[in-house]
């Protein structure tokens, strides 16, 4: 996809003088529960306060969704939010398509949240949005009672038709996905009776510490969590932590940059989001845990991470889960490794917001790296990263990616297609400079 603000990011490293990273730092608030905390504070009684929360384009498109159904809210302003909950009918029909832009979450998420209301809706999202499945949330939905109209391919828009009863299911998942998940425990919101989803591999459980946070009872064993319809949410006050998606490029650059010594302050170290960790250790990072606490029903950490060699290994699939949107700043890590890194069971990486097998693998050729892929993932072997021109496709997460590996490169490294780092990262470019990325933006 091409974005509408053509960004670039040119990464020129001075061969003279090797770039390493050193400071302290706090990236942006975790985009994850940003989106949460706004669904849940729309439905819950009374007012919820944010603070930390991301503006980013993804959770300010949640965010916007909310205020053209009648939901007042202040801000963001500095990330502090305010929310007056109109509790959970409270809501009113928008009187136009609601327009997710890039944000899966957005849209799963609020399909699950909308199939119950009683006013139709039309979910809307960008040309890579458009491409996403959707049937993985319909089909369950649609058991629920729901009412929803997909096009043909199962791809957005999503046409929600006004539902008066949806009924509590028992669901297993055939993927390990927790959009899935979040989707059917907000319907099970308005379902009579209990909806229970079982998840094939641990997924992050932001929407059920949420809940809790709330005031609303989630019930949970093994590898199933239950809700039961009915009840009622009350407003709260939440403190999002720093996201350890946006932290992964640093801990990835830190540890591949040589003399490099970087603490990430407040960064959410929830057990379900800590795959990056664990697999960049088992490459060998020097990573250290400091200051654990507790912020919002989530924990959190400062991350101090020093460079270190790292050599390839064969990723456990257990893993893959819990680090699946960080497998292209893991993918630079690799090929700065010693030997092969090799990824399975890494399917989803198809469907994000790009082909993040095919794109990663194209960029990494493009600079010299022996890099194959799978269908379910992908074979690399570390050697020296070289100049060159990578295509990011508009996936945020890559053209970051991609920043990060010009630490190593023996050359300048070009990356188009940047704009929608915006989505996840609003300032990445600056706050990357000052702890020592050698970097510029080009637009034009
Ligand atoms: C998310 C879940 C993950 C992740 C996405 C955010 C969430 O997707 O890739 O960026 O906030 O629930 P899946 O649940 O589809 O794997």
């Amino acid at each position: 996809m091409t974005s509408a603000v053509d960004l670039r990011f040119l990464v020129a490293p001075d061969v003279s003088a090797r770039p390493r990273l050193q400071g302290r730092l706090r990236v942006p608030g975790d985009k994850s529960i940003s989106h949460r905390s706004i669904m849940l504070g729309a439905i819950a009684e009374g007012e919820t306060r944010i603070s930390g929360f991301l503006e980013g384009a993804d959770a300010l498109a949640t965010l916007a969704s909310f205020r053209h159904m009648g939901v007042q809210i202040q801000g963001p302003d500095r990330g502090e939010v305010r929310i007056q909950g109109v509790g959970l009918r409270g809501l009113q029909a928008p009187d136009a398509p609601l327009d997710m832009g890039n944000s899966g979450t957005s849209m799963r998420l609020l399909a699950g949240l909308l199939a119950g209301q009683s006013f139709p809706a039309t979910l809307v999202g960008d040309a890579s949005l458009t491409r996403r499945p959707m049937r993985r949330v319909t089909e369950p939905l649609g058991l629920m009672g729901a009412r929803i109209g997909t096009s043909e391919q199962g791809t957005a828009p999503l046409m929600l038709e006004p539902t008066e009863h949806l009924t509590g299911i028992d669901y297993r998942m055939p993927v390990a996905s927790a959009q899935v998940k979040s989707c059917l425990l907000l319907a099970g919101l308005y379902g009579t009776g209990e909806t229970c989803v079982t998840e094939p591999a641990p997924t992050r459980d932001h929407t059920e510490r949420m809940l809790t946070a709330f005031g609303y009872s989630v019930r949970r064993t093994a590898n199933r969590v239950c809700i039961t319809g009915g009840g009622r949410l009350m407003g709260c006050r939440l403190q999002i932590p720093a996201d350890i998606s946006s932290a992964a490029f640093f801990l990835v650059g830190a540890s591949i940059a040589p003399g490099s010594d970087l603490t990430l302050e407040g960064v959410g170290i929830n057990p379900t989001r800590v795959g990056v960790i664990n697999i960049l250790r088992a490459m060998g990072a020097d990573i250290e845990l400091m200051d654990r606490r507790t912020a919002g029903g989530e924990p959190v950490a400062d991350i101090r991470v020093r460079s270190a060699p790292l050599t390839g290994v064969a990723i456990p699939v257990d893993q893959v889960p819990l680090a699946i949107d960080e497998f292209p700043a893991l993918f630079i890590a690799a090929a700065c490794a010693s030997g092969e890194t090799i990824l399975t069971g890494a399917e989803e990486l198809r469907v994000k917001e790009s082909d993040r097998i095919q794109v990663m693998g194209d960029g990494l050729a493009a600079l010299g790296i022996q890099a194959k892929p799978r269908p379910d993932g992908i074979r690399i072997r570390g050697g020296q990263i070289g100049p060159g021109v990578v295509d990011a496709h508009g996936d945020h997460r890559i053209a970051m990616a991609f920043a990060i590996a010009g630490l190593r490169a023996s050359g300048p490294i070009e990356v188009r297609d940047c704009a929608n780092v915006e989505t996840s990262f609003p300032g990445f470019a600056a706050l990357a400079v000052r702890v020592g990325v050698p970097m510029r933006e080009l637009r034009s």
